[in-house]
């Protein structure tokens, strides 16, 4: 059996919720706030370790107490943490979310993921059936120097290109497989795409990514499901009709179940169904590291 080595931000969510979102300038009163564990390395590192894999993160936090509230929370997860180094003089990742009608806004702000480095990614030692997984919470420098070394153990690599930011060839050429929405493919794709577009738009934006055409490339395109791209042959994943209350981390559960799956040997259709299941569920519980599902739950979700 593989293991999933997630390199990632792990943040503090600050989570206010509230009946609207505020316009510019505007204040208005909220109904609750909450701590939540989050970052996308760290949410996708849970949601792999609560569905079955063997899951080490690598990442930094700040000497501070979210930091310590993150390290305990992942720990419990069952996410191992020794390649996570605490850093002096810099504040923990913190996103600043708020949240009104499912729907939210937020501002990341990421004090020690910025200082994630090609050391840091130089320490485990990977093998042959691993799956390297990353994001753009972290350098895109450090990212590359892991997914190098993943490939060169025979790892498979998985880029999940969140939040939407440029990039170039020489990462993407690294990515076996990438899982992006619908505002990343257009920012990296370099054309505008809304989530109501024609799946025939997703699919002409994927096919002009600059990877190769056996990647498999996967766009999460929300209640609507996950159109995937498998050697250039597309094939939708129907959305699961549920009740959203927050969709924060919706798309790193996705990741980190497939991440999961493909570490425990699962064949990629099959690992797509179940991500999409798993993706479903948690989106229907408050916060993001929190709200990831177990094995039992999915499979629960596929087989009612
Ligand atoms: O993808 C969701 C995550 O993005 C949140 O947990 C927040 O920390 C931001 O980084
Ligand atoms: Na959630």
């Amino acid at each position: 059996m593989g293991r999933v080595f997630v390199a990632g931000s792990i943040n503090m969510d600050v989570v206010a919720t509230a009946d609207r979102h505020p316009k510019v300038g505007e204040t208005v009163a909220g109904n609750a706030v909450h701590y939540f564990p989050g970052g996308k390395g760290a949410n996708q590192a849970v949601a792999a370790a609560k569905l079955g894999a063997t899951t080490a993160l690598i990442g930094r936090l700040g000497r501070d107490a979210f930091g310590q509230q993150l390290r305990t929370f992942l720990v419990a997860q069952g996410v191992d943490l020794a390649l996570v180094k605490d850093i002096a003089g810099i504040h923990s990742g913190t996103a600043i979310i708020t949240i009104a009608d499912a729907d939210n806004t937020i501002v990341v702000v990421p004090g020690a993921n910025a200082l994630v480095s090609a050391e840091d990614v130089a320490a485990p030692v990977l093998a042959k059936g691993d799956v390297a997984v990353s994001q753009f919470e972290i350098p895109q420098a450090t990212i590359g120097a892991f997914f190098k070394r993943a490939r060169a153990a025979g790892a498979t690599t998985i880029l999940n290109p969140a939040p939407a930011m440029a990039c170039g060839p020489e990462l993407l050429e690294l990515v076996d497989i990438m899982i992006l929405n619908e505002t990343e493919l257009g920012f990296i794709a370099g054309t505008a795409l809304a989530d109501t577009d024609a799946p025939e738009r997703f699919i002409e934006a994927a096919r002009r990514l600059p990877t190769d055409a056996d990647k498999t490339i996967c766009v999460t395109l929300g209640k609507r499901g996950v159109l995937a791209l498998m050697g250039g042959e597309p094939s939708l994943i129907a959305g699961r009709a549920v009740k959203a209350v927050d969709t924060t981390g919706a798309g790193d559960c996705f990741v980190g179940a497939l991440a999961a799956q493909l570490a425990n040997g699962k064949a990629i259709r099959d690992a797509l169904e179940y991500a999409n299941a798993a993706a479903s569920i948690c989106v229907q519980r408050m916060g993001a590291a929190p709200s990831m599902p177990t094995a039992a739950e999915v499979a629960d979700a596929l087989h009612p």
